[in-house]
């Protein structure tokens, strides 16, 4: 398993469309998925897509028990997601607090739909099928964007929203300042 550096804003390669995952079940789509786990944990994330490695698939993944970048957060089951499609079961959207391992050191805010179903597949090319609100569709709009090359800033209304974490919530441990 091998850490990878994770694109940074700026880098053309996150702008882009992400191609379907075709194949299941191989040992190369096991490999990227280890080293996206491994990348992930690594930098302290509770998602990461494909393209942030610079692989451009239809891939996510996202979850945890317990986030140091997200000490108030409610825990989020281990999810590997592939091919997603996204729809949105709220009238309206809230906004809240988001960073990205792509976009070190400064957190805004984003308004995102509350509540929403997800499907796509597994490794093994399993269904996907699941409703779910709050900090879980947050993140999954969060990291399903990276697949259309959208970045959270792309998704702001208001920049004045826009700073660095050790400035807007300076409590906060250091360690979880990336
Ligand atoms: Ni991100």
């Amino acid at each position: 398993m091998t850490v990878h550096t994770i694109l940074k804003m700026g880098e053309p390669r996150l702008l882009r469309q992400a191609e379907p995952v075709t194949q299941f079940d191989t040992p190369e789509l096991h490999a990227l998925i280890a080293d996206m786990r491994e990348t992930m944990h690594a930098a302290g994330g509770v998602g990461l897509a494909a393209p942030q490695i610079g692989v451009n698939l239809q891939l996510v993944i996202f979850g945890f028990q317990q986030s140091e970048r997200y000490p108030d957060a409610p825990p989020v089951p281990e999810t590997i997601l592939i091919n997603p499609v996204l729809t949105p079961l709220a009238d309206d959207k809230e906004d809240g607090w988001e960073g990205c391992l792509s976009v070190p050191g400064l957190r805004g805010m984003v308004p995102r739909w509350t509540k929403l179903r997800y499907v796509g597949v597994d490794q093994y090319g399993k269904a996907i099928e699941r409703e779910v609100d709050d900090f879980h569709a947050r993140v999954v709009q969060h990291e399903c964007d990276h697949l259309a090359g959208v970045l959270y800033p792309m998704r702001m209304t208001d920049l004045s929203r826009l700073g660095y974490i050790d400035v807007l919530f300076p409590d906060m441990d250091p360690a979880a300042d990336d």
